[in-house]
């Protein structure tokens, strides 16, 4: 059960204008997961999610997907499982209607048109994007978008899914939806989803697995009541706690309050109330 995908081990990662992005990062992803990957801007998010999908190279270290070097396999074996949704879906986009953008993945992959369309179908019914089978990407919205990027990859049946930003631009609506597609995705067809992010108030929510990345380096990881502890500690990685989470923090140490634990959710807040207040 706790078979490990990805594996990234790197020294460092340094950018051809000297920049160092990343350094001393060792992460594993195990079948199934739901991992963050949770950083202020210029941390290093996109960075690491290119190199485990191997679209970036010349690093000091070593990814291994599967236990196989990804430097060595093929570009089609790491595509065959491994996807990655860029943070603006239009520098995925390119196809005039969505399905023929959903298409184009397991076209090139050489199946035929009635599995294309089986796949294409399939895919657009998993981010709930049927209905916008014919219509052109232009006239998406951002949202839309999105979950568009999503089917052009399931449609290739990636088994894992790296995700960068996925709800950023999206409206907190949309952004609830988004990462419930996620765990649709993750729970009901199994999908092992890596997502980069910087919504701190989202994560305890959704995800199981968390790492922080602050300049370049993994500075916490475990489970988000691991991660999320004092707020002073978030903020020299630049973070803060959830919001729910920072009120009870405060009501315990400023007002001294009865709280047991620090819950990181309105439902968790809710009950913790509750019983502070002897009911
Ligand atoms: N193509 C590039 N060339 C040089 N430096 C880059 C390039 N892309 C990103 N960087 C730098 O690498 C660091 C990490 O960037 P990035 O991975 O994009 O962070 P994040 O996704 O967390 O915002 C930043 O300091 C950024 O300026
Ligand atoms: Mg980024």
């Amino acid at each position: 059960m706790n078979e490990t995908r990805i594996s990234v081990s790197l020294e460092s990662y340094q950018y051809p204008d000297g920049t160092v992005a990343l350094n001393d990062i060792h992460l594993s992803v195990a079948r199934g997961e739901f991992t963050g990957i949770l950083g202020s801007n210029g941390s290093g998010k996109t960075t690491l999610l290119k190199i485990m999908d191997g679209l970036t190279k010349g690093y000091q270290g070593e990814v291994l997907l599967d236990g196989e070097n990804v430097l060595r396999l093929h570009p089609r074996d790491i595509y065959r499982k491994v996807g990655l949704v860029f943070q603006n879906p239009d520098d995925q986009l390119f196809a005039t209607t969505v399905f023929e953008d959903t298409a184009f993945g397991p076209r090139n992959m050489g199946f035929g048109e009635a599995e294309v369309r089986a796949r294409v179908e399939g895919a657009l019914a998993s981010v709930d994007m049927t209905e916008f089978a014919m219509k052109g990407i232009h006239n998406l919205s951002y949202g839309q978008k999105k979950r568009a990027c999503i089917a052009g990859l399931l449609a290739m049946g990636h088994e894992i899914l790296l995700l960068d930003e996925p709800t950023a631009g999206l409206d907190p609506m949309g952004e609830y939806r988004m990462m419930e597609l996620l765990t649709r995705l993750n729970k009901e067809q199994g999908v092992t989803i890596v997502m980069a992010t910087h919504s701190v108030d989202l994560v305890p929510i959704f995800l199981h697995q968390l790492h922080i990345l602050s300049r370049g380096r993994l500075v916490r990881g475990g489970t988000p009541e691991q991660v999320f502890t004092a707020p002073d500690e978030l903020a020299q990685v630049k973070l803060r706690l959830p919001h729910i989470a920072e009120l009870i923090y405060k009501l315990k140490h400023e007002e001294k309050l009865s709280f047991g634990r620090i819950p990181l959710t309105i439902g968790e807040a809710r009950r913790e109330i509750v019983e502070a207040m002897g009911r």
